[in-house]
């Protein structure tokens, strides 16, 4: 066990300024200032589809691993959500109207290259995600759903029906974090990808910003 725990504080330690940064970039801190609109709400539930697709596509070839299996569950799934989500917002042809940003792309490639190759890699993508979901983002859930005047249509991907109790979800799955067979130089690569993990969604962020001036200009 004394070798496990700085695992965790490593991860804490290490990625709390790109968690910052995540937090922080513009097109965010607007959605959660209240300054973003409703079609920039749309734009990153649309981004959010290739990825969570990526994660959960990857997810079912990581099932039988004996490392990233522990991590996959059906309760964290999103992509029903995000459907749901899309048709609600876009409406049934949404399939037809959403493009992924360029970030979003390399973002996937990623998700692909790792979820075929590398559990390591695949659990710190889907760490970074998933229990930013359970954290920051269900917060971000309910800001959305009162800023829009949504009751559960269109934030269905923050509500989590098959947790009950997020903090105790949170804990367990660290504790599996903790108990991973990884040695050192392991523990530091997988640290690298949730940092690698965070650079995307903050480039992603960056992506929307941009995409909307583009639009206003
Ligand atoms: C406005 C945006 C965001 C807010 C307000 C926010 C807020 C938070 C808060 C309050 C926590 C602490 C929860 C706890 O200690 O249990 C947290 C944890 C976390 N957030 Fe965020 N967050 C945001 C964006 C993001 C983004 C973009 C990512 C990356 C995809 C992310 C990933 C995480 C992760 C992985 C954790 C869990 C850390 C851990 O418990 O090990 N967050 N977030």
């Amino acid at each position: 066990m004394s070798d496990l725990v700085p695992f965790l504080t490593a991860l804490r330690e290490r990625s709390s300024k790109a968690h910052s940064g995540s937090e922080n970039a513009g097109f965010m801190a607007d959605l959660m200032k209240g300054d973003g609109t409703l079609d920039d709400y749309i734009s990153l539930v649309t981004q959010h589809w290739f990825i969570y697709e990526a994660l959960e596509r990857t997810a079912q070839q990581m099932r039988n691993d004996p490392v990233a299996s522990v991590f996959i569950t059906d309760k964290l799934t999103r992509l029903p959500a995000l459907e749901a989500d899309l048709a609600f917002l876009i409406g049934p042809e949404w399939r037809e109207r959403i493009q992924p940003l360029p970030t979003t792309r390399r973002y996937v490639e990623r998700i692909d290259q790792v979820g075929a190759t590398w559990p390591g890699g695949f659990v710190a993508h889907h760490y970074t995600r998933y229990l930013g979901d359970l954290s920051g983002g269900l917060f971000i859930g309910r800001l959305m759903a009162r800023r829009f005047g949504f009751q559960t249509n269109g934030i269905g991907f923050y509500l989590f029906d098959d947790i009950a109790d997020p903090a105790a979800f949170k804990d367990v799955y660290r504790e599996q974090l903790d108990a991973a067979p990884w040695d050192a130089a392991e523990q530091q690569r997988v640290i690298d990808e949730v940092l690698l993990a965070y650079r995307f969604n903050t480039e992603l962020f960056e992506d929307l910003g941009r995409a909307k001036s583009e639009a206003v200009a």
